[in-house]
């Protein structure tokens, strides 16, 4: 699949402005700050289709790209990201827990973890939720240029060996935006999920 035409679609504060829930969905989910927007236009070949920053929370609504006509990947917002005010935090969270509970088109979860610090909480929560909800999930770590050869593959190992435990259909791979480390097993599992 060639992922370079992927256009914007729309923005949706809530479900209910997203488009028909009907073919098929990739979402793109993690920690604030973990690479998410990055990822998706390293991967589409895009310079700024989704909206990068050095400031976590940068991405507060689900944003809606079309590779295809009924191929779709979303670009969710963050979580885990302290400084936020407490009510849009929740507000973001409600959205993200109703997106993942209640979008049937959805066939795919891309879950990023930096690399220096994977399965915090609320990963392991979605993982957990991924898990049961029988969705597969593509783990990318992340920032992985931020490690040395070496670190980078015992990380990538134990991180396998971590997975194990939740059970499920769960593929961890390493990623960087930064040199594309990871982008050609990324882009199979996309083409295969988007191709179902
Ligand atoms: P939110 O929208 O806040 O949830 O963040 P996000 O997950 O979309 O992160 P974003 O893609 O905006 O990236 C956050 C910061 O990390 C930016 O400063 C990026 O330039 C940087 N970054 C993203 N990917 C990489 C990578 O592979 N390597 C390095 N070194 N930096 C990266
Ligand atoms: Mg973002």
């Amino acid at each position: 699949l060639n992922f370079q035409p992927t256009k914007f679609i729309t923005s949706a504060a809530d479900i209910r402005q997203l488009p028909d829930d009907s073919g098929v969905e990739i979402a793109f989910a993690g920690r604030s700050n973990a690479g998410k927007s990055s990822a998706l236009n390293t991967i589409t070949r895009q310079k700024a289709l989704a909206r990068t920053s050095k400031t976590p929370g940068r991405t507060q609504l689900i944003n809606v790209f079309e590779v295809l006509p009924g191929k779709r990947l979303i670009d969710l917002p963050g979580y885990g990201y302290a400084k936020v005010p407490i009510a849009i935090k929740e507000k973001w969270q409600q959205a993200l827990s109703e997106y993942l509970q209640k979008r049937r088109s959805l066939k795919g979860l891309v879950l990023l973890m930096d690399i220096r610090h994977p399965y915090r909480d609320v990963d392991q929560e979605l993982l957990h939720w991924a898990t049961e909800s029988e969705i597969p999930v593509l783990v990318l770590l992340t920032k992985a240029d931020k490690l040395k050869p070496g670190a980078r593959k015992s990380t990538l190992l134990q991180a396998r060996e971590a997975a194990m435990v939740f059970g499920g259909d769960i593929t961890i791979e390493m990623f960087s935006s930064l040199n594309r480390l990871g982008l050609p097993a990324v882009e199979a599992k996309l083409s295969d999920w988007l191709n179902q």
